[in-house]
């Protein structure tokens, strides 16, 4: 398209008519005139579907600081029913013409407005001229740290912060100097290192909003694909912003035998594993408490839109994050297990079903199709995977 200087081609997602460049889906997405990632789409759905089951009613505001060519934004608009109007931005100029383009194709040019310019800019403005917004939707490629408190000041109170990150390896403990530089968590590779990019990216978004005398409160969480998104619930005040602090945790991991404990005073913690004595590993901060809200999750299942074929992919994933034990801060391999103890593993399912006869609480993931949850002690769950089958 000439008055573009790139070729362009239109595509559908959703219920978005979008033109993206040409390229899309052959070249990397970072290499593209303007960004645009087929394999986020998933991420899309899950913002569509949880802010339209977050907010009753449609007429609030929303802020995408990191827009691309405005794929979620328009989705958003047209979609979730929970928005009269949005702000999009980027600071890739081909991208912001772009999100004009987009908008007049879906009919949205007088409820999506682009911005060219950079993040913490857009989003102090929108804080200093009192056009708070009700959602903000940050969505870098790789980590989200930089424009964290932006976002945050730049909610009405009671707004909600959804947060993505790519940065798996920093989060889930595969680069623990990256993690610790980065972030300031120590991590190291665990068994469990989805659960543990969900509680580190809780972590720091929670830590952002307290040091701006803010609570925030993760609503809901996943791991899918490339990225971890959480969404969070924001408000003012010192005491909320304490008790949102105060379920930070650290855990010890042992990897010899597996074994999670939850640590809640480092002083006097010893550094040997409570189960097989092996040195073990401290990690934190991390969030410790749920991450997921139950009603908010029946929201989103019982909705309407979950029914529409666009959202196939993601409907499966939910109905497994419902299932889960969100309270729960780490998981095990039972195919780890089984090693460990020098046996062959039995199905997840079944050693679900086990400790449920038994009275614990257990769960299958919706990131790892081998690891179960439970409260049961780890020698119960020895027990079951010796078992002969
Ligand atoms: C992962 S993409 C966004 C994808 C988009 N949210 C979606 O769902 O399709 C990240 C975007 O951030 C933009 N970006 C990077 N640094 C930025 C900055 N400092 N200010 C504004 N935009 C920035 C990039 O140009 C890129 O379009
Ligand atoms: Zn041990």
């Amino acid at each position: 398209m000439l008055e573009l200087g790139f070729e362009v081609k239109e595509i559908v997602e959703g219920r978005a008519r979008l033109l993206v460049p040409k390229g899309v889906g052959e070249v990397d997405p970072s290499k593209l005139p303007a960004f645009y990632n087929p394999a986020s789409k998933a991420s899309r759905d899950i913002a569509v579907l949880v802010t339209a089951a977050f907010f009753s009613g449609g007429d609030r505001t929303f802020a995408e600081p990191l827009a691309g060519l405005g794929a979620r934004s328009v989705r958003l608009l047209l979609e979730s029913g929970a928005f009269s109007e949005g702000k999009a931005c980027d600071i890739n100029e081909n991208s912001v013409r772009l999100i004009s383009v987009n908008a007049r194709l879906n009919g949205l040019e007088s409820r999506l407005r682009a911005y060219h310019m950079d993040a913490n800019v857009f989003l102090s403005s929108i804080a200093a001229e009192r056009q708070k917004v009700h959602y903000v939707d940050l969505d870098p490629s790789g980590s989200p740290v930089r424009f964290l408190e932006g976002s945050i000041r730049a909610l009405l109170p009671g707004g909600l912060l959804g947060v993505s990150a790519t940065d798996l390896a920093a989060l889930s403990g595969a680069s623990p100097r990256t993690a610790l530089w980065r972030y300031g968590i120590r991590l190291t590779r665990t068994a469990f290192r989805k659960e543990v990019a969900l509680r580190a990216l809780t972590a720091v978004a929670v830590m952002a909003a307290s040091r701006l005398s803010r609570s925030a409160v993760p609503v809901f969480a996943v791991i899918h694909r490339h990225f971890a998104r959480v969404f969070l619930t924001v408000r003012r005040g010192k005491t909320g912003a304490f008790r949102s602090v105060s379920q930070l945790g650290y855990l010890k991991y042992c990897d010899a035998c597996l074994n999670v404990e939850r640590v809640v005073e480092l002083l006097g913690t010893p550094e040997s594993c409570g189960s097989c004595g092996s040195p073990s590993r401290l990690l934190g901060p991390l969030w410790l408490g749920p991450l997921q809200d139950p009603e908010l999750i029946s929201r989103v299942l019982s909705s309407g839109l979950l029914r529409e074929e666009t959202f196939g992919e993601v409907r499966g994933l939910i109905t497994h994050v419902s299932e889960e034990l969100g309270d729960v801060p780490f998981s095990y391999p039972v195919s780890e297990l089984s090693r460990r103890a020098r046996c062959s593993p039995p199905s997840p399912r079944t050693v679900v079903t086990a400790l449920r006869e038994m009275g614990y609480r257990a769960s299958l993931t919706h990131y790892d199709h081998s690891a179960i949850k439970t409260d049961a002690p780890l020698k119960v769950l020895y027990e079951i995977v010796r078992r002969p089958a």
